[in-house]
């Protein structure tokens, strides 16, 4: 079993999700890749690919939103998820897992977009699941890199990690009509 995860990022959370999870999966084998770094086709013999993503805009990042990304302070990057996912080689039917950070649960999910494009290109066994940040720099919740190492353990076993819906960052007060409305 060998696993090829492959990660965007630009403030280093979803490398450090990636990283956990490959720690986790240690008993398959897997190697991390950054997405401006990897091959258009996968090592031979991957069993398993999962794509890990940051979400932008509520899907994955784009030329515009990587430019954002650097003017609050992220290092100059090349091609997201979105770019490899269009050039790469994949082989039909290959299982693969979508990974996202996000702010929160409401926000949209870089993974749910992973998997459609993923399913386009005839990966339809594509299992998902989001890790949450504190904020657009992270860093990442209490537990998510436990939780992360817990998601590779499951997949490096060949099972489908289920989906625990990701913690929220902080919970804002309610005011005014919707705090009257709800109590
Ligand atoms: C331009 C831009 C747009 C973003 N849009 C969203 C969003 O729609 N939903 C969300 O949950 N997080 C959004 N975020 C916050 C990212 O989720 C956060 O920066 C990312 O998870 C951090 O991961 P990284 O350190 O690997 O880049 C956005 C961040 C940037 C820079």
């Amino acid at each position: 079993m060998h696993i090829a995860l492959i990660a965007e990022t630009h403030f280093g959370n979803t490398a450090e999700i990636a990283d956990a999870l490959a720690a986790g999966a240690k008993q398959a084998g897997a190697t991390v890749t950054r997405v401006d770094a990897a091959a258009t086709h996968l090592p031979p013999g991957t069993d398993l690919l999962v794509l890990a993503a940051p979400t932008h805009s509520g899907g994955l990042s784009t030329p515009r939103s990587r430019a954002q990304a650097v003017s609050q302070g992220a290092p100059e990057s090349g091609r997201g998820v979105r770019e490899w996912i269009a050039g790469a080689q994949l082989p039909d039917g290959l299982p693969a897992h979508a990974v996202a950070t996000v702010t929160g649960p409401h926000s949209g999910s870089a993974s749910r977009a992973i998997v459609e494009l993923l399913n386009r290109r005839g990966l339809t066994a594509t299992s998902r699941g989001d890790f949450t940040v504190a904020g657009t720099r992270g860093p990442l919740v209490e537990g998510e890199i436990t939780r992360a190492r817990e998601v590779g353990r499951v997949l490096a076993g060949g099972g489908v990690p289920t989906p625990v819906p990701a913690p929220v960052a902080r919970r804002s007060p309610r005011r005014g009509w919707l705090a009257r409305l709800l109590g």
